[in-house]
């Protein structure tokens, strides 16, 4: 069985180490992946997004399965492109991926369908907005409607600072057409937690909980990232919780969707907040998450190929997914500046053992150098969450490269949830 993922970084390392756990895969290409994950597959470079140069290398190579992992591919239509060339796919088509490429879409839904989430009103006028902002109170969360790499959201303390928001992405175009229509919303407070699930349109089976860490700095400080670290199981996600969250959030969305003609095949990504009135979405990913996924899959048991192949065949209900009952945690290795600026081409030494997943390397002279903002994701299972947090800093401890930082905290506000009740 030959098996396509399209990416290239921790995430998508994550994915390939699992899928290569099945015996019948024999082989495993990474578009584009990255010098790490040369380690585990045939990385072959065509960029994620160049959807017919995916396809024409799938058909080529006579790939059985494809799995592809970003949102932007999915959102452009890689999966609609693959199915229609007859490879069979795991993950949404653009119909649903608008869930996540399209925030007023999925505000909307949401509204339509009595999905808990922060009230909100949309704006595709700057005028209308700044007037908005005249009496709205703060803080509130201003969001660019389209896909910005995780950076389009900005939590406004002050009128001012709402405004200035509002006329960046709206006036400045920080954020080019993603930005040109706007969510203003509501802020919320409560722990967040990342749910991942499998669906296949109709069954929905959610995954271990996780704890992303989003911003740069300890103690939840400095500019937003694409994640910095996690751990998994989130504590904050009880079993209670865990069975509000189907009946008044997992279930609503896949059969919203349907409703709307738009069946969710994939990983649908719960972004949660847990308010003082119950849990509400912060946001869909129409994905797996990054550096969730990092946690999520080595607690996995059952084979993930087979999971996926349900998903496509709308099969799911009929497959279990079983996961361990023991702890991950996930330390992000990133280069000093991110995520600003950066300098990269720093070689890397890793230890023989461990669990590390290469977000962002390149090759030079024959070795493994730092290649991006996140380089690595240093991962532990254990017994214990706080064992999984030692473990996974001491083998932070066995990696170098010059220029490296990461967060000292990450598991550290999870391990506060006993304490709070
Ligand atoms: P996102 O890029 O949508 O994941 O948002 C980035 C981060 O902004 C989230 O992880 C939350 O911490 C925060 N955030 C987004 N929406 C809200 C909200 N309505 N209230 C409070 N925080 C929010
Ligand atoms: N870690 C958050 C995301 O993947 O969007």
């Amino acid at each position: 069985m030959k098996v396509l993922v399209v990416g290239g970084g921790g995430r998508e390392h994550a994915i390939i180490k699992k899928l290569r756990e099945n015996p019948t895969v024999t082989e495993i290409f990474a578009l584009p992946g990255n010098a790490g994950i040369a380690r585990d597959a045939t990385c072959v470079a065509v960029a994620a997004t160049d959807i017919d140069g995916i396809v024409a290398f799938a058909v080529q190579n006579a790939v059985d399965y494809a799995v592809v992992a970003p949102d932007d591919p999915l959102v452009l239509g890689a999966v609609d492109a693959l199915e229609a060339a007859g490879v069979a796919c795991f993950g949404p088509r653009a119909n649903a991926a608008i869930i996540e490429g399209s925030k007023i879409f999925s505000k909307n839904l949401m509204k339509r369908y009595g999905i808990p989430t922060a009230r909100y009103e949309t704006f595709s006028d700057m005028d209308q907005a700044l007037a908005y902002m005249e009496s709205a109170p703060v803080p509130t969360v201003i969001k660019a409607d389209g896909l910005a790499l995780g950076k389009g959201v900005v939590i406004a303390q002050t009128r001012d600072e709402a405004r200035a928001a509002i006329r960046s992405m709206m006036q400045d175009k920080k954020f080019g057409k993603s930005g040109e229509q706007i969510v203003i919303e509501e802020f919320l407070t409560g722990p967040e937690v990342s749910v991942l699930s499998f669906t296949d349109g109709h069954t929905v089976v959610p995954m271990v909980s996780s704890m992303d860490h989003k911003r740069a700095g300890d103690g939840d400080t400095g500019p937003n990232t694409g994640g910095m670290g996690t751990i998994a199981p989130n504590p904050y996600y009880t079993k209670e919780i865990a069975e509000t969250c189907m009946q008044t959030i997992f279930l609503p969305t896949i059969r919203a969707m349907c409703a709307e003609g738009r069946p969710f095949k994939g990983c649908l990504y719960f972004g949660l907040m847990l308010t003082p009135d119950g849990p509400k979405v912060i946001e869909y990913n129409c994905r797996f998450g990054d550096p969730e996924t990092q946690v999520v899959l080595p607690l996995l048991e059952s084979d993930l190929l087979t999971v996926m192949q349900a998903v496509t065949n709308e099969t799911l209900a009929d497959c279990p997914v079983r996961w361990s009952d023991r702890h991950a945690a996930c330390v992000i290795m990133a280069s000093e500046g991110y995520p600003v600026q950066y300098e990269k081409g720093y070689p890397i030494t890793l230890p023989e053992q461990g669990l590390i997943f290469i977000a962002g390397a390149a090759e030079k002279d024959g070795r493994l150098v730092t290649g991006g903002g996140r380089v690595l994701g240093v991962t532990a299972i254990a017994d214990t969450l706080p064992q999984a947090i030692h473990d996974a800093y001491a083998l932070v401890d066995a990696v170098h490269f010059d220029n490296a930082y990461y967060r000292r905290d990450i598991g550290a506000r999870a391990l506060m949830a006993k304490e709070e009740g």
